[in-house]
């Protein structure tokens, strides 16, 4: 694999959402029941056993955050400390042993610092991707937990979501479950995005941009929107994202909820959204690190698309939470107390 270009040379503008092999990461091993301090490695290959959990039995878990370049040249972390708990999650669900969340914290600031020429530039709404993974390592062949881990943080160089500006797509209702009732749909873990390819690719090729997958158990209630959480906002301006025990709590949706009820004058709820009561939103989007705020024109259900505001205007309440959201994460507008850390560069 080759080493990424120099920054120098990247066309920030135009980037999508690709691998590249950047000059630092960080790695730490789990060996003998401890995590020994970790530390930046230019080396971006892992080389494992086969007998590892990870390859066989999904035991491994990751992340995802971005870094934001503001208007100053600083670099801005958005909620670092809500990663870390969620993989803290993620690990306990998979009997993995969680790493420690300050460090965690600190070895995401540590990639940013090391990889800095590769945050992009203010204005071009990209950012930098930060992948943090953990994988069960070591010779195993029994279905049980593996005694060595690699915890492991990349970092990537990726575009806006919408170069062209927002704008609606549409979704289909997936025939197949993202997790199960009492499953593993609350962590974020390999698993559950393996099985989520086959409904992602039906969809492209029908020419949805996503699915929308039903809760589990009853197929009645929209649990997500492809990897990225629900929302609708509703004629009396009511801001309601699925409540579910099997849906990824997402970082952006509960930012969202706090800006709705706090800056757009909203009522903020999370409850059940029934598929067959889409009437009731004059607006829907979803919403995650990856998809930011993104618009959804209509969803298909049973052969009948619903649209919601227009297939092809953005509504006026999905653009503010949006504007709100990246206002805040690129430095614009004044952050919430705590939802912003500063990554030091030398
Ligand atoms: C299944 C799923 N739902 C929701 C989200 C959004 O979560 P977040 O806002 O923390 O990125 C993601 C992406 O991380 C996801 O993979």
């Amino acid at each position: 694999m080759a080493k990424a270009q120099p920054a120098s040379e990247i066309d920030f503008n135009n980037l999508g959402f690709d691998y590249m092999d950047l000059p630092y990461r960080f790695i730490a091993h789990y060996t003998n029941g401890q995590w020994d301090a970790g530390e930046l490695s230019e080396d971006s290959t892992l080389h494992i056993s086969e007998g590892s959990t990870s390859l066989h039995y999904g035991q491994a878990d990751f992340e995802g955050l971005k870094a934001y370049r503001t208007k100053d040249g600083s670099i801005n972390l958005f909620r670092p400390d809500m990663n870390a708990k969620r993989m803290h999650n993620s690990c306990e669900r998979l009997l993995m042993p969680a790493f420690p969340e300050d460090q965690f914290i600190a070895a995401v600031k540590q990639v940013v610092a090391a990889n800095a020429d590769y945050v992009p530039p203010y204005g071009t709404g990209a950012t930098l991707y930060l992948r943090p993974l953990m994988i069960g390592i070591g010779g195993n062949i029994g279905v049980h937990p593996a005694s060595e881990y690699i915890f492991t943080i990349f970092a990537q160089p990726v575009g806006a979501y919408y170069k062209g500006g927002l704008k609606p797509t549409n979704f289909t209702t997936s025939y197949y479950d993202r997790a199960a009732p009492h499953g593993t749909g609350q962590s974020k873990v390999g698993g559950n995005y393996g099985g989520s390819l086959l409904p992602g690719d039906e969809a492209h090729k029908a020419g949805f941009s996503d699915v929308i997958y039903l809760d589990p158990a009853t197929h009645t209630k929209i649990e997500e929107a492809g990897s990225a959480n629900f929302f609708g906002i509703t004629k009396d301006h009511e801001f309601v994202t699925p409540k579910s025990p099997s849906i990824l709590p997402s970082i952006t949706k509960y930012s969202a909820l706090w800006i709705a009820e706090h800056r757009l004058g909203l009522k903020a709820i999370e409850g059940d959204i029934f598929i067959n009561d889409l009437d009731r939103f004059e607006e829907a989007g979803a919403m995650g690190t990856a998809a930011v705020i993104s618009p959804i024109g209509g969803i298909e259900y049973k052969g009948d698309l619903h649209v919601f505001y227009s297939e092809t205007e953005v509504a006026p309440l999905t653009r503010k939470l949006y504007d709100e959201l990246t206002g805040i994460q690129f430095g614009d507008v004044e952050a919430p107390e705590g939802w912003i850390q500063k990554v030091p560069v030398k």
